[in-house]
This record gives structure tokens, sequence and C-alpha cells, in this order.
């Protein structure tokens, strides 16, 4: 085999996700556990090409040229210097960190290494949303005034995720941070920020729900409300983002999007890679070949993790914050 595999670090849920995405981009994978039998039964049924009892073996395996790391939040710096470390290129889950410094740490340490450091962020990468982008861009909407960014459900957490130090808060810097990266995307940077978080309902390290305002260039205005402790929601959910010539609304499942004003009603359907998962590995494995750094690289991610701690900062202080650039 080419030494083109990648290791995955850590056999839980999101791991899956990139492990199915890898197999249909024919890229092989290294599956690491802190569990070998893990590793070997998530090899088994992914078709990996091998199978790792410990996440430091697998990333001194030669066939591998990057890692991605599928941990708890507060491993992502620690798993990521190891496979830097190691000589590969990183492939991080979002949040990049739940801290600036851990953040900053694991920039500096891809930059010395001469080594790609990119966030899974996959949203970046939903047709959907691309498309949501292009028609900003592209001055369908005419001058942006209003973005609505509304995703409440209801899903009790178990595991790591109890412990807010581990996490680094609670849903927004967890799912959250996706609407905040298509806050930013769309809308341009946060100025400042002023976030609430209703009493819980659902056990969480952090918060449950955020209800988040944000000033936006140009005097745009976004509002974003997150929650994962909101029963008897609807599956079916969408972003609102309206300019002074029409309206878009974008499905949080990636697909549809209707767009509506001035000009005639379209709407677009999407159906493949319909999560970006694809998009994202192919993403980054253009990046590894050509040494370009990807859309969603550390400085991307960082920038999504300022919002989030403005927010955090601004629940705790119970006023509105600057974004920390
Ligand atoms: N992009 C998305 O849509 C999306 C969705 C979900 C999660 N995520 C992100 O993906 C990352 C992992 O989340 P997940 O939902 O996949 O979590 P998960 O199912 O709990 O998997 C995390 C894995 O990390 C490994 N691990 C290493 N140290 C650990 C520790 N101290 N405690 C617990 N597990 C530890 C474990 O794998 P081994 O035991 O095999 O070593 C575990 O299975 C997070 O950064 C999360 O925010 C992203």
């Amino acid at each position: 085999m080419a030494a083109r595999a990648l290791v995955l670090l850590g056999c839980g849920w999101i791991a899956r996700r990139h492990a199915a995405a890898a197999r249909r981009l024919g890229i092989p994978l290294l599956a690491a556990s802190r569990d070998a039998a893990r590793a070997r039964a998530f090899a088994r049924e992914f078709a990996a090409a091998d199978a790792f009892g410990a996440y430091e073996d697998a990333v001194r395996d030669p066939r591998a040229t990057g890692a991605i790391v599928c941990t708890p939040h507060d491993r992502h710096l620690p798993d990521a210097l190891l496979a830097l470390g190691a000589g590969l290129h990183v492939l991080v889950e979002k949040p990049i960190a739940p801290t600036f410094a851990e953040a900053d740490r694991m920039i500096s340490a891809a930059a010395a290494a001469g080594r790609i450091l990119m966030v899974a962020e996959n949203v970046h990468f939903m047709p959907a949303f691309h498309h949501v982008h292009r028609l900003i861009a592209g001055g369908r909407l005419g001058e942006l005034r209003e973005l609505h960014l509304v995703a409440r459900g209801y899903r009790p957490h178990r595991g790591w995720r109890l412990d807010a130090a581990t996490c680094g808060g609670g849903v927004l810097i967890d799912a959250g941070i996706h609407h905040v990266h298509n806050l930013r995307r769309w809308g341009g940077e946060p100025r400042r920020v002023f976030a609430l978080a209703p009493p819980r309902t659902v056990a969480f390290g952090g918060e449950d729900a955020v209800d988040l305002l944000a000033e936006l260039p140009g005097g745009a205005v976004g509002f974003l409300a997150n929650s994962l402790g909101a029963r008897g929601m609807p599956r079916v959910q969408w972003s609102t983002v309206t300019g002074t010539d029409g309206t878009c609304f974008a499905d949080h499942r990636g697909r549809w999007v209707l767009l509506r004003g001035a000009h005639r009603t379209r709407l677009s359907l999407f159906f493949r890679d319909t999560r970006g998962h694809v998009a994202m590995l192919s993403a980054f494995d253009e990046a590894m070949r050509t040494d370009k750094a990807p859309e969603t690289d550390g400085a991307a991610g960082r920038r999504d993790l300022a919002v989030v701690l403005a927010a955090y900062r601004s629940i705790a202080e119970r006023r509105p914050v600057d974004v920390e650039c």
C-alpha cells in the first residue's frame, strides 16, 4: 500500500462517519482505539487496513500520512500533538479545542512541523450550506439584514459530555459550533455577542441551550437559538437569511434550500453527501497532497471558537461582549 493511509484516533460515533467517507474515496484507514478489540471490530466493519490498541503505535505506522482526531474535546490537543510529532497531517474534530491556549498550541505545532492542520467542520462542506454561501456572495439576497439560525431539539447526553471540563462547555461548543460557523461564513465576523442560557432541562456538563444575538458587519443582525433541551420540536428545521432583495431558507439536514424575494422563487434539492463528510475528507486529502491550507484550517477553527467563548463570557457576565480576534 502507498503511504496514504489515515489513522483514526478513537473509534467512537464520529469516527464511523469518517470511516464511511474514507471508504467512498478509497483512502486506506488504520483504526486506533484505546481498546484493541474495539479497534479490530471497527476495522472489520469498515474494511480498514489495520487495527491498533494504542494511538501511539498507530501514528508511527509507516503507511500513515494523516490522522483524524475523533476524541473528546480536552483530548484534541494531546492527540493532535501526538500525530504531528509522528510527522502526520491532522484533521481534528470540532471544536479545534476548548480554549484559546490549546488552539494556539496546536496551530503553532502544526506550523512548526510543516504539516496541514484542518478542523473537521463538515457543515462547511455541505452542498446546501455552500449553496447559501454562493447565493449571498453572488448578491442574490442584496445587502444582508438578518440571519436566523434555529437548531433546537431534545437529546440527553451520556459519557464525557456530562463533564463540562472535558467538553469545554455545553451544547454551544459541541453541536452549536456548527451553526456558529455558518453564522460567520454567511454573515461575516461577529463584532459583539449577547448570549443567554435558560435553566437546564437535560443532563449536560454545561448549558443545554443558548440564545445568542450577534452584531455582524454592515449592521446585519445574527440570531442563533441552539438547544438540546427542547422537547417536542420537529426534526425539520431551517436557517433563514434575509437581505434587501430576498430571503433564503436552508434545511438543517442539508436537503433543500428555498430562495424567495425579488427574483423568481427557486427550490434547490441536494441528494449526495448531504452532510459533507466525503467532500471534507477529499479537501483534507487534497490539502495533504498539495500542501495548501484548507478552508477550515486551524485559524478558521479558532475564529469559530472565539465566538463560542465570547458567548460563554456573555452568559457568565450577563452583558454583551466583544469577540476576541
Ligand atoms: N461533525 C459532527 O457532526 C460531529 C458529531 C459528533 C461528534 N463530533 C465531534 O467528534 C468528537 C468525538 O465525539 P463522538 O460523538 O464521536 O464521541 P464518542 O462517540 O464518545 O467517541 C469518542 C472516542 O474518543 C476516544 N477517547 C479517547 N479518550 C477518551 C476519554 N477519556 N473518554 C472517552 N472517550 C475517549 C474513545 O475511542 P476509543 O475508546 O476507541 O479509543 C471514544 O470512543 C468530538 O470532538 C465531537 O465534538 C462531531
